[in-house]
């Protein structure tokens, strides 16, 4: 009997438009993951509006990370790919965990403690709620693992308590995920402040490589990026932005910091710069050109958020079910 594979499930919000960080620190990984796990990737839409988002443009960028998804080297075939709101189990099952969440443990969140700084008086109650969304989408599928960047780590331990006091309040019902985290790539930092992450939600675009940018907007980005006066390509917490260009190349070209140094002894910035611009475009471009065939083909995509939704649906509702019933509530 061929013996059951594992669950991973993971997402990106369509909050804003996806940069180098969130492919080199969660989409690549999850191209190298599919043959050996049974994997739901999902656009998560609901999280998206926790805060402000134009209709039009949402509309537009759930479908562009459906493309992106696909064109970054998905398979539709051997994956489940879905829009989150189109699977009502997610929304149901998060009402169900938030009234087993402390809201001491979300006040607790420093991703919540940074955005609602930015957002003062109008922060959503859904932005504190939003890792319990989060603990919903992955209980729901018992996945067992979660390829996300380092960023995600706490919102993955929030999960595993949640999970585990479900268990323990009522029976075993969740598996307890892992998060998969990369040893490279896991924090990708803006590339003109370097000490903070690189992010989609930045208002100055000097700040993040988008995966969408067009060839001469990432030569000119990295052109401009901070890095120090001391000249020298060292993998040094003194040189943050030199350390993050090199995370960067390393990444892509599969080499390690060592190699990079000695590659760029006694050379300065300019060709090292030029190296980890080209190598961006190399791998960037062949994924734009083709979220541009597919973003052509509107019912292509249609077709495989359809089928996406109809099974993550089947799988799920069975989970929500469970909780229902141990809750205490009668089977309609
Ligand atoms: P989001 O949309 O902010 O980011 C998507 C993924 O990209 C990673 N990431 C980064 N990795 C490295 N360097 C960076 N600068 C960088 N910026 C972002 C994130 O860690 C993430 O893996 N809450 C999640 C979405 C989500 C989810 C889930 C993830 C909703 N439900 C269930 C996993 C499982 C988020 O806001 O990611």
């Amino acid at each position: 009997m061929e013996e059951k594979k594992k669950v991973i499930f993971s997402g990106i919000q369509p909050s804003g438009n996806l940069t180098l960080g969130n492919y080199l620190g969660a989409l690549k990984n999850w191209v190298k993951l599919q043959d050996e796990y049974d994997c739901y990737y999902c656009v998560v839409d609901l999280h998206a509006i926790t805060v402000k988002q134009e209709p039009k443009d949402l509309r537009r960028r759930t479908l562009e990370v459906l493309a992106i998804y696909l064109a970054a080297g998905i398979d539709p075939e051997k994956n489940t790919i879905f829009i989150q709101s189109h699977v009502s189990t997610h929304s149901e099952a998060s009402w169900l965990l938030n009234c087993n969440t402390y809201i001491g443990e979300l006040f607790r969140m420093t991703q919540y403690k940074d955005k609602s700084k930015r957002y003062g008086e109008s922060v959503s109650a859904g932005l504190l709620n939003y890792p319990v969304l989060m603990a919903a989408d992955i209980l729901l599928y018992n996945a067992d693992l979660v390829p996300v960047g380092g960023d995600q780590k706490q919102h993955l331990e929030l999960t595993r308590d949640i999970a585990q006091r479900f268990n323990n309040t009522y029976s075993p019902t969740f598996t307890i995920p892992e998060p998969y985290i990369p040893k490279s790539g896991a924090k990708i930092m803006s590339l003109q402040e370097p000490t903070k992450k690189m992010s989609k939600s930045s208002d100055n675009p000097n700040s993040y490589i988008l995966i969408m940018d067009p060839p001469n907007v990432i030569r000119k980005k990295i052109n401009r990026s901070v890095t120090d006066s001391l000249g020298t390509v060292k993998y040094t917490d003194d040189q943050p932005g030199i350390k993050n260009l090199m995370t960067i190349l390393g990444n892509i070209k599969g080499m390690t910091m060592e190699e990079i140094e000695k590659k760029y002894e006694g050379q300065g910035y300019a060709n090292f710069k030029k190296d980890v611009a080209e190598a961006i475009v190399e791998e960037l471009e062949p994924i734009q050109n083709k979220v541009n065939e597919y973003l052509g083909d509107k019912s292509y995509l249609e077709d495989i958020y359809k089928k996406g939704a109809e099974k993550a649906y089947k799988v799920s509702y069975k989970v929500l079910r469970k909780m229902q019933k141990k809750i205490g509530f009668i089977p309609r």
